[in-house]
C-alpha cells in the first residue's frame, strides 16, 4: 500500500543559518510520525547544511528543479547527479511558479521527469488548474492535459517512482485551500488516468499530493479522503511546530 508524503517546498526562502535550524529542529520529531514519510525541498544553495542537519534520521532531501543533462556547458544549472551527489532523493519539477514565470512547459518538465528517474531520484511532478480554468469548469481537461504532457512516456515501474503533487494555482499561497472534495475530485481523476495507462494496481499505489494553502487546521480533513496522499507544504513548512502540526493531521 501507499505511504504518504508531507514534503515541504521552502521555495527561496531563508537563511542559510535558519535553514539548518528548520531541518534539526523538524529531525528531532520525526520518529512520532513512523507512518508517514517526510522531505524538506530547501533552494539548492542549503541543501548540504540541510542534509547534514537531518542525518541520521527519517527527513529525506528533496531539490527544487534540476537542468535535465547530466553536465556540461550550462552556465547556472543543477544536474540530477549533482542532486544524486548531495543525498538527495526527491525533485520538484513542475511547479506553478516555474511554469509562470520561468515559462515552463509541459514538454521541458518530462525532459527533467525523465533526467531525474534515470538519475535514481523520485521527481514530485506539480500540476493544477488556474482560477480562470476552474471557473470556466475546464479543471479536469487542464489536468489530463498536464498529466499526459509532464508524465509522457514514463514506463510503468517509472510512474510508481513518481509523486504527483495536485497544487491549484489558485490555493498556493493565497491562505484558500482547495475543499477536500475540490481536490478530491482531481486526485480520482488523476488515479482514473494512470489506470487508464497502466492498470489499476499500479494507480492505486502512485502517492499523489495536495499542495495549495496547506495548514495544520486544514490537513486533518484534506488526508481524510482516500486519495490524498499527504501533502506538498509552502508557507507553513517554514516553522517547524507549523509543518509539524501538518504531519500530525496524516492519521491514515
Ligand atoms: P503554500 O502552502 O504556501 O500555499 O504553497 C504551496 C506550494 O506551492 C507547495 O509547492
Amino acid at each position: 500500500m501507499r505511504r504518504p508524503l508531507i514534503a515541504g517546498n521552502w521555495k527561496m526562502n531563508l537563511s542559510r543559518s535558519e535553514a539548518a535550524a528548520l531541518a534539526e529542529a523538524i529531525a528531532k520529531q520525526v520518529d512520532q510520525y513512523p507512518a508517514v514519510d517526510i522531505a524538506v525541498c530547501p533552494p539548492f544553495v542549503y541543501l548540504e547544511v540541510v542534509s547534514r542537519a537531518i542525518a541520521g534520521s527519517r527527513v529525506a532531501l528533496g531539490a527544487q528543479n534540476l537542468y535535465p543533462e547530466p553536465s556540461g556547458a550550462f552556465t547556472g544549472e543543477i544536474s540530477p547527479l549533482m542532486l544524486c551527489d548531495l543525498g538527495c532523493r526527491y525533485v520538484i519539477l513542475g511547479h506553478s511558479e516555474r511554469r509562470q514565470w520561468l515559462g515552463e512547459t509541459d514538454g521541458f518538465i518530462n525532459k527533467k521527469v525523465h533526467a531525474a528517474l534515470k538519475a535514481g531520484l523520485q521527481p514530485i511532478v506539480c500540476l493544477g488548474e488556474q482560477l480562470a480554468e476552474r471557473e470556466a469548469g475546464l479543471t479536469l481537461e487542464v489536468i489530463r492535459r498536464q498529466f499526459e504532457g509532464s508524465l509522457a512516456s514514463l514506463t510503468a515501474e517509472q510512474m510508481l517512482q513518481t509523486v504527483i503533487a495536485y497544487e491549484p494555482v489558485w490555493a498556493i499561497g493565497t491562505g484558500r485551500v482547495a475543499t477536500p472534495h475540490q481536490a478530491e475530485e482531481v486526485h480520482l481523476e488523476l488515479r482514473k488516468l494512470i489506470a487508464q495507462r497502466y492498470n489499476p494496481e499500479i494507480a492505486q499505489q502512485v502517492v499523489i499530493q495536495y499542495g495549495g494553502s496547506v495548514k495544520p487546521d486544514n490537513a486533518q480533513e484534506l488526508f481524510a479522503q482516500p486519495d490524498i496522499d499527504g501533502a506538498l507544504v509552502g508557507g507553513a513548512s517554514l516553522k517547524a511546530d507549523q509543518f509539524l502540526g501538518i504531519v500530525a493531521g496524516m492519521k491514515k
